[in-house]
């Protein structure tokens, strides 16, 4: 039997409580009804937030009246958990289906509501005469106000075609799952071919809490991969896409792939990159096949992002007119290294391995200097005023599993060889543990 934690909170005294970080500019029943929820979903989903509920945790709702907002905040809180005494509801898995060789206007021929992002739009002129929405994307506007925007913006019930980065797959398929709508999937950066538009993750960001804490399992009936959309990303996310290309590489234990990919990113050589992408989908597709809705092995996709989420969000609430954030994948090769160098602190890998590794990610050319992550984080790297805040957002990921004060981490033994504390791929670690890594990954950093 599948080991689970029961433990068991009584949340009724969410039903008096009002919003507070959901952006207090914007009307809350407006955006719940917009996304067909119950009245007060999102009162409920601040509650979980703030007392840090995880997603091992079974919600209780026996002592609730109105359940409604309950169920409805249940159902997509870290991508849904279980409520006692309910079984759980029957979600629909399917592989990705991965379509290589379309021209887009055979894609067309077909009906579909299309959102496009709005900076595609403007690469690719063409398509402005088949979008039906077009959005200004970023992790700021990752949120539940942009998911209620998009769903007022659209006037059929065919399915929706997305075409765009990350953040448009992510969020918009998060919005036609919220209303039943199928959905296939355009991705045009390297990160969202790679990664994003696999495995059926949707969702957005709920700021001050965290990135992509409220969202669901939403499986495409189509991904469109053509290589040909990355001749007009620019440069930086072009290496922002190279995190979690690395990240595909250390996991599948081929340290020959990672060399060769740090070759053709030095060399900007994308039709030799675009060659490596199918091993790299495959690693994540068989995971997913495997564990579907992340209760085990799924979790070791998020290497290196249990501080990479942490620095994103320290750099959105940091984010001013001056000031840009980090891209996920900025962050998430910060992040990578970050875990390896725990992997050695506490004695699991060697130092020349990592140093070999580290050399990949020099040479690929995408890792951030100090100087540029100091401006993210918009605070000295070295402080400890800094590290508090990482350490806040590092213990609230939504891995944790026990352990209230440690952060959980995927850590590796060797390439491709997760470690495992107690049987499970996450393995706490303590404040001043964490504290030395990131000493070390100062260290290193140029
Ligand atoms: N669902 C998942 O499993 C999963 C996995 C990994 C990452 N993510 C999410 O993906 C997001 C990051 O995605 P991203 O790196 O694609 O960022 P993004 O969507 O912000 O795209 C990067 C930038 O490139 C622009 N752009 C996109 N395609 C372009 C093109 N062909 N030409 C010119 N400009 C183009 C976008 O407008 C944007 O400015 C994060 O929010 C992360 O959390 C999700
Ligand atoms: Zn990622």
């Amino acid at each position: 039997m599948k080991q689970e934690r029961y433990k068991l909170l009584k949340i009724k005294t969410f039903e008096n409580t009002s919003p507070t970080a959901f952006d207090s500019s914007s009307n809350v029943s407006s955006v719940e009804n917009a996304l067909g929820w119950p009245h007060g979903t999102l009162a409920v989903l601040e509650q979980a937030f703030l007392q840090k509920l995880d997603r091992h945790t079974l919600w209780d709702l026996s002592n609730v009246s109105n359940t409604a907002p309950f169920e409805k905040a249940a159902s997509v809180f870290l991508r849904g958990v279980r409520i006692l005494g309910k079984d759980e509801t029957a979600r629909k898995v399917s592989p990705t289906p991965l379509v290589t060789s379309k021209a887009m206007s055979e894609i067309f021929d077909q009906e579909y509501f299309v959102v496009s992002d709005a900076r595609v739009l403007d690469a690719w002129p063409f398509l402005k005469q088949h979008t039906d929405l077009a959005l200004e994307v970023s992790e700021l506007t990752k949120n539940l106000e942009t998911v209620s925007r998009v769903l007022k913006g659209v006037k059929t019930r065919h399915p929706w075609l997305i075409i765009g980065g990350g953040i448009t797959c992510d969020l918009t398929a998060f919005a036609a799952s919220q209303v039943g709508v199928s959905f296939s999937l355009v991705p045009t950066t390297l990160l969202s071919m790679v990664d994003a538009c696999i495995g059926g993750k949707t969702g957005v960001n709920v700021m001050p809490y965290g990135k992509n804490l409220v969202g669901s399992f939403a499986f495409p009936d189509q991904v469109y991969l053509l290589t040909d959309w990355l001749k007009t990303l620019p440069e930086r996310d072009l290496r922002s896409g190279c995190g979690e290309c690395f990240k595909h590489a250390l996991l599948l234990g081929d340290l020959n792939l990672l060399e060769t990919l740090a070759v053709n990113f030095a060399k900007k050589d994308f039709a030799k990159l675009g060659k490596h992408l199918p091993a790299l989908i495959r690693l994540k597709e068989d995971i997913v096949a495997r564990d579907p809705f992340e209760k085990g092995e799924r979790v070791i996709l998020n290497l290196g992002h249990t501080l990479a989420h942490a620095l994103e969000a320290v750099s959105m609430t940091q984010q001013d007119q001056a000031r840009d954030t980090i891209a996920h994948g900025e962050a998430v090769s910060i992040g990578l290294l970050f875990s390896l160098l725990a992997s050695v602190a506490i004695g699991l890998w060697e130092r020349k391995g990592f140093d070999r590794v580290h050399s990949y990610f020099q040479s690929a050319g995408c890792l951030l200097s100090k100087a540029q992550l100091q401006v993210f984080m918009n605070s000295p790297l070295g402080s400890d005023e800094l590290f508090s805040k990482l350490l806040h957002h590092m213990s609230f990921d939504k891995k944790k599993q026990g352990h209230e004060d440690h952060a959980h981490f995927v850590l590796l033994k060797a390439p491709g060889q997760v470690h495992l504390h107690q049987g499970k791929f996450l393995t706490p670690l303590s404040p001043p543990l964490l504290r030395k890594v990131w000493g070390d990954l100062l260290n290193i950093m140029t």
